[in-house]
């Protein structure tokens, strides 16, 4: 078993920021290069923003994939996965890309911009410990801080999973006060995190399954 002390990260992590919006060619090189049935969703959404960050990402999961002989797809919840034994996540989020890939077991990636938080919005995201800390802040923007510590390790470990928010966030009890965060509970030595910041106020937290 390995120690929580030195826990492998995963495989690759990939985060580059969207940039300003592609020229036409450009936009459609990157777009030829992907499914149908993605570009038919992305064709669909409203923001070039979103359109471009989501292009980017699945470019870069196909991109880090066939490098490992790997292809990805989309599940039916929108989880995108490979060939095992490698597994891939994406997150878009502030102005960032990111994709995390492990060949060890699941991963997932939430990467997020500064937002305002609020106590209701924490209490509909939080455990009871996890709120605890939050509210123990000294201030304000050490209350943003603590949220989005915590709320990207969650998405991280939901996305991981494969149940998104489709499960109750509340449901999950993290401690997020050490260097790293870490599960509560008998699935804590199960499941790895490492946070990171990009820029200023972005947050980024990779979760992966140490021991399937
Ligand atoms: C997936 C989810 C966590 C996204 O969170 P977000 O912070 O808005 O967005 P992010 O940029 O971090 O992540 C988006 C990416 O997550 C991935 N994703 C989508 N569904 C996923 C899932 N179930 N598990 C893991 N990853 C998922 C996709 O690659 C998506 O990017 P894409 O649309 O460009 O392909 C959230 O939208 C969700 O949980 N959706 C599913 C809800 C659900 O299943 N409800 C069931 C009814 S109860």
């Amino acid at each position: 078993m390995q120690s929580d002390a030195a826990p492998a990260p995963p495989a690759h992590l990939v985060v580059v920021p969207r940039g300003p919006r592609l020229a036409p060619p450009a936009w459609s090189a990157l777009l030829a290069g992907l499914p149908s049935a993605e570009q038919h969703r992305l064709a669909r959404l409203q923001r070039w923003e979103d359109r471009q960050d989501s292009a980017l990402g699945w470019h870069l999961l196909r991109r880090l994939a066939a490098d490992l002989g790997a292809s990805v797809r989309r599940t039916p919840t929108g989880r995108p996965v490979a060939d095992p034994p490698l597994d891939v996540s994406l997150s878009h989020g502030g102005g960032w890309v990111t994709v995390a890939t492990h060949t060890g077991g699941r991963v997932g990636v939430d990467v997020e911009g500064p937002r305002a938080t609020t106590p209701a919005l924490a209490r509909r995201c939080l455990s009871a410990g996890e709120l605890d800390w939050f509210e123990d802040a000294p201030d304000a923007a050490g209350r943003q801080e603590r949220f989005l510590r915590l709320w990207t390790a969650k998405e991280a470990y939901l996305k991981a999973t494969g149940t998104g928010l489709g499960r109750d966030p509340r449901t999950v009890a993290l401690d997020c006060s050490a260097t790293e965060p870490r599960l509560g509970g008998a699935e804590g030595a199960r499941w790895g995190f490492r946070s990171s910041n990009p820029a200023d106020g972005v947050h980024l937290t990779v979760c992966w399954e140490r021991d399937p």
